[in-house]
């Protein structure tokens, strides 16, 4: 394409699909073969450049763009765009040695070496200087370049450090929102076991078992860490670009909570992450709500920036998908709003730790197997797209999900079978069987736009979240919060009214004790016959207050009779509160329940077992992306007015999927 410098640049229309290039790793002879068996592919992207950095600064101060600078023009050539890595995820041998003050030191107090990547401090002012002038260069250099259509910051932002500059930092951070070191003492509860802290350099960071009220602020503190870090290059790139977007990549460990993820992606254009299966098949609920969390993180659709081709290096059994789930994973991202899919890595490295790991052609330089299946991605992606393209996933329905109770919760869990994801999933499943499409945000979001909300695992609940809940019930939404809600204040202190501490009195109800479980309870009432496991909360209503709903079945002899769950009608909306984790067939009817009282009526009716719908609207169209993830053929009626895109147009009141069948449906224009 070698689109004329002064021309804005614009990503391809979405879908569309993408790669991993190290064209550092050869020679540039290679790179025509590559790139013209890219776009064979219908590849439309490019991501280069982020482990880099030895081969564009090789010493310091001694800058090498000029190839870099030609993949980008040879990949362009090919109507390929180029997304820049910026290389901060693995510096180079000579910064090392040089400054090993900017080394990683772990909570043991070793400090990282050279030879694998990301054994920088994340804190090192040197480092960060360093990063700066690097990416400033980049920046200088390429934020004019047409044919970049964005940048990504480092590399999945993963390891803290304890060295003793970010030691100081932390007291300093503490320094900052506590002013006092009374102020601190008294909101952590220092008495306790005698903690009271008489200078801030006494305040260690993050020990195990250690106070409540230290770890999430140490959490916190990672999180605003990783904040500047990242801020430091984003400034740097600002500089320099006009349309480029800034995106960093999260990777694959979506749910991983060991910063707050909202917070870091506000202050980028994109946000992307990593579809990785590892060892075994998708699972196509957990991947869906990984993607709907991707999402909410940003508000706004997403990247997949890296995906599984075929199978990884690093699992315990690193097995590959069948032929036609790549294909699935790929359209069950784009119908949860990615609107790219990029695939990692292109080639394998002939050297280096990743030497197993799929790609689409070998180290010959031919295709791979998988390699037919990606450009059949590619050749439907671009029939989509004109369908797509600037259509997101819409929601009646949302999920809250808040690192701050992730955090609570898991430094002293009371149960180790209390595990959040696997609670807050449980929710999830019903709730996209019942409604075909569920947000999950921050806690903090705006709510107003959703019939319902689920808090599955609420833990901390300050004022000002509750003020904004209230609020969203008083104003006709539906809240349901799940077990463990309301039980902890901002500081991680325990509330000192019970259970859901600030909206107690708006439930009209409260909780009496809570027990960890080790057998299953007995549970029934309007939503029939289960069970609970895992955690079971004793609830009582105040007088005149909330209603019944659910009641446990003889167990402990505490919890015998006394109510499982709580509603409420308040001001035009409505509370319920679920104290304890309810069994499938349960949650099933729960969220049947809660989706007629909140009137959210999917479009397609019932879908079978194992088919997913997923929609997509906006600029006046609605697409739905069906996927049959099972290895047999399934049939589902299709309403009215819904074209094949495909299928070259058709319309049909019925559907059959083949097996791994995906199918695209556009609301004709005439029947809108
Ligand atoms: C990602 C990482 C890539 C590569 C890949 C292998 O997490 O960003 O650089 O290591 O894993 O699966």
């Amino acid at each position: 394409m070698m689109l004329a410098a002064h021309a804005a640049p614009a990503p391809p229309a979405a879908p569309f699909v993408g790669v991993a290039w190290y064209p550092e790793q050869w020679p540039e002879s290679a790179w025509e073969k590559d790139l013209g068996l890219m776009e064979a592919a219908g590849i439309r992207m490019v991501r280069v450049g982020e482990f880099a950095w030895s081969s564009l600064e090789p010493q310091e101060g001694i800058y090498r763009f000029d190839w870099l600078e030609r993949a980008i023009s040879r990949a362009a050539a090919h109507h390929i765009a180029t997304v820049l890595g910026t290389p901060t995820d693995a510096p180079p041998a000579w910064l090392t040695e040089k400054y090993p003050q900017t080394l990683r030191v772990d909570s043991n107090g070793k400090r990282a070496e050279h030879g694998s990547r990301r054994q920088f401090s994340y804190v090192s002012a040197k480092y960060r200087e360093l990063c700066r002038r690097i990416v400033g260069r980049m920046a200088e250099q390429f934020g004019g370049n047409a044919n970049v259509i964005g940048w990504q910051i480092g590399n999945e932002y993963t390891e803290d450090s304890y060295d003793e500059e970010s030691r100081r930092r932390f007291h300093e951070w503490l320094q900052a929102k506590y002013k006092t070191l009374d102020e601190l003492n008294r909101r952590w509860t220092t008495a306790y076991w005698s903690q009271t802290y008489t200078t801030w350099e006494q305040i260690p960071m993050e020990t195990p078992r250690g106070n409540p009220g230290l770890l999430l602020d140490y959490r916190r503190f990672v999180t605003d860490m990783w904040r500047e870090f990242q801020r430091n290059q984003l400034d740097a790139i600002r500089a320099h670009t006009k349309s480029q977007f800034a995106a960093t990549n999260y990777g694959g460990l979506g749910w991983a909570d060991r910063f707050d993820r909202y917070r870091v992606a506000a202050d980028l254009d994109l946000i992307s992450w990593d579809d990785y299966v590892g060892m075994g098949h998708l699972n196509a609920v957990r991947n869906g709500a990984t993607h709907d969390l991707a999402r909410g993180w940003k508000g706004k659709n997403f990247w997949v920036m890296e995906a599984q081709p075929g199978f990884v290096d690093w699992a315990q059994v690193s097995n590959s998908l069948d032929k036609g789930e790549v294909r699935d994973m790929a359209w069950q991202a784009v119908g949860h709003g990615a609107d790219c899919y990029a695939f990692w890595q292109w080639r394998s490295a002939l050297n280096g730790q990743e030497q197993y790991h799929g790609t689409l052609v070998g180290p010959d330089g031919d295709p791979v197997p998988l390699y037919a299946e990606v450009r059949q991605i590619g050749r439907e992606f671009a029939k989509a797209a004109s369908a797509i393209d600037g259509t997101e996933p819409t929601a009646e329905a949302a999920i809250l999900h808040d690192y701050d109770s992730r955090w609570a919760i898991d430094f002293h869990p009371q149960t180790q079978r209390y595990d959040q994801v696997q609670v807050l999933l449980g929710y999830y499943e019903p709730l996209r069987n019942a409604t075909q499409s569920v947000d999950i945000v921050s806690a903090d979001a705006p709510l107003a736009r959703y019939k319902l909300v689920m808090a599955p695992s609420l833990n901390v609940i300050g004022e000002p979240l509750a003020a904004h809940l209230l609020e969203y019930v008083r104003n006709g939404g539906h809240l349901m919060l799940g077990p463990r809600s309301g039980m902890k204040d901002a500081d991680n202190s325990l509330q000192t009214s019970r259970q859901p501490g600030p909206l107690a009195d708006a439930l009209g109800g409260r909780v009496e004790q809570y027990y960890a479980l080790l057998d299953e309870v007995p549970v029934r009432g309007e939503w029939g016959i289960g069970k609970a496991t895992v955690w079971a909360e004793m609830l009582s209503p105040a007088a005149g207050g909330a209603q019944v709903v659910m009641s446990y079945g003889a167990s402990n002899g505490w919890l015998d009779g006394r109510p499982a769950v709580l509603t409420r009608a308040v001001g035009k909306g409505r509370i319920t509160y679920i104290g304890a984790v309810l069994d499938k067939v349960l949650m099933e009817s729960a969220l049947q329940w809660a989706a007629k009282n909140a009137g959210i009526r999917p479009v397609f009716g019932g879908v079978p077992d194992g088919l997913e719908v997923c929609r997509r609207a906006g600029k006046g169209r609605e697409v739905f992306v069906l996927i049959n993830y099972k290895n047999g053929e399934q049939s589902l009626r299709v309403p009215g007015g819904l074209e094949n895109i495909l299928d070259g147009g058709s319309q049909a009141e019925s559907l059959r999927l083949p097996p791994r069948g995906v199918a695209v449906l556009e609301r004709a224009a005439h029947s809108q």
